[in-house]
């Protein structure tokens, strides 16, 4: 039963970072039920859509405790106490909060994330991403990553929020260095910078609370200020960790997102003249790009007691690998699933996952998406400079961290 003595998948590879996709393919077919080891033990990989989505359904399995990693690694460093209040900073995030405290704070946001409420961001995000691109046009080339793509989500998410972000260069840096607690195992020096992220992050963000606290408006900060229930009014740490899971997990996700639809299009050109001529229209076209090259490959869960699965006896806080992105690409599940089709219709994709910790940000993710896409694909000649585009090194997120591009400038 054991088949990692007959077949080896390792996604550490830089051909795997480049184009996962045969690999997964291999690994469904061989071995859809994976079974290796881990840095903290036995792990099993699932790729199958079916599998996964039982996983994710399954409350026997829940999200990792990665603030109490965070505490634990405080053991090895100069000064823990800093340590406790970076594990508070993450402490809220959704992710990490169990069946009973999870439905309070996403009470606490959901109405702002519904479709509907979404719906009115559109003109914003719209003239984020034609602001985003006033300076390349006249230059014809655009550093899609740092210049436009993990920019517009935290912008967005600024403007949602309705506060200011005073210096914007230090504000991507801190959402980008907090967003590292899901990519482990880190050096020790990476929780150093994690921490020092959290604690400027909660200094900013004392300083904007108290001016809101003077002027509360319609937004979404102002929201969470009033927000009140059987339990009270929601404390300022509490506030302060949602911020800070809104910008960091927004940043990279629909910042890859958005680059890894750029290049999909880029690569099938039949495709993206369907879309620049209003064959397709930009909503199936965005999900379609999403499932085809989802920016979650993986995510991973703990199994919160022994558990028999799929014929393996996993003790209690062994690891289960979920691999999104195979998921979307099986062909169970999907015909033709590695051809791009932006005419695909479908209701079934999985890069939001499913279950309690289904995306909260899944409508305006796709909203995000239609506005840079709708933008970008307008620009002329566009394409990518290829020798200097840099891989992100990470079977967490797929994405990039350098992505050149070049297009015809207006004069
Ligand atoms: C295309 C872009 C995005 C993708 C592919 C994506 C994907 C995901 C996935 C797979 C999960 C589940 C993680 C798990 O179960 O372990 C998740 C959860 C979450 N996402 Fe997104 N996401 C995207 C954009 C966003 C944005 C823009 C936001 C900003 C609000 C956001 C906020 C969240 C939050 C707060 C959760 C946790 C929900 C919970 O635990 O209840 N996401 N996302």
């Amino acid at each position: 039963m054991d088949n990692e003595k007959m077949y080896q998948f390792n996604p550490y590879t830089p051909e795997f970072y480049v184009d996962p996709y045969p690999i997964l393919d291999e690994l469904r077919s061989k071995a859809p039920v994976y079974k290796s080891r881990g840095y903290r033990g036995d792990l099993i990989v699932l790729s199958r859509y079916e599998d996964v989505r039982e996983v994710l359904l399954d409350s026997r399995f829940e999200v990792e405790d990665l603030p109490k990693d965070l505490k634990n690694k405080g053991y090895l460093a100069k000064e823990p106490e800093k340590f406790e209040l970076a594990s508070g900073v993450i402490g809220s995030w959704l992710f990490f909060l169990n069946a009973l405290e999870h439905p309070r704070t996403r009470r606490a946001l959901t109405k702002a994330f519904l479709p509907n409420s979404v719906k009115q961001l559109a003109a914003t995000i719209d003239s984020i991403a034609d602001s985003l691109l006033h300076e390349p046009k006249k230059h014809g080339r655009l550093e899609l990553m740092d210049d436009f793509a993990l920019r517009l989500p935290t912008l967005t998410m600024a403007a949602m929020l309705g506060m200011p972000i005073k210096n914007k260069t230090q504000f991507f840096q801190w959402a980008t260095m907090l967003f590292k607690i899901f990519e482990r195992p880190q050096p020790i020096g990476t929780y150093e910078d994690i921490v020092r992220a959290s604690e400027e992050f909660s200094h900013y963000m004392q300083e904007i609370l108290q001016e809101k606290r003077q002027n509360l408006q319609d937004d979404l900060l102002s929201n969470l200020l009033r927000y009140e229930d059987e339990e009270g009014p929601l404390s300022q740490a509490h506030i302060i960790s949602i911020c800070a899971m809104l910008f960091s997990v927004g940043h990279e996700t629909a910042g890859n997102a958005i680059a890894n639809g750029v290049l999909s299009l880029i690569c099938n050109p039949a495709e993206l003249d369907r879309l620049r001529s209003g064959d397709v229209s930009i909503a199936s076209a965005t999900e379609e790009l999403i499932r085809f090259d989802t920016p979650t490959q993986f995510i991973v869960r703990e199994a919160q007691e022994d558990v028999q699965l799929f014929g393996y006896e996993l003790p209690k806080g062994a690891s289960v690998y979920l691999c999104l992105a195979a998921a979307n690409r099986d062909p169970a599940q999907f015909e033709q699933p590695n051809q791009l089709d932006l005419a695909r219709v479908m209701n079934n994709n999985l890069p939001f996952a499913a279950g309690r910790h289904f995306c909260l940000g899944a409508a305006l993710a796709r909203m995000e998406m239609q506005s840079a896409i709708k933008a970008l694909v307008q620009l002329p000649n566009l394409r990518p400079v290829t020798a200097d585009i840099v891989r992100r090194r990470s079977i967490i997120i797929r994405g990039f961290r350098k992505f050149p591009l070049t297009f015809s400038a207006s004069c």
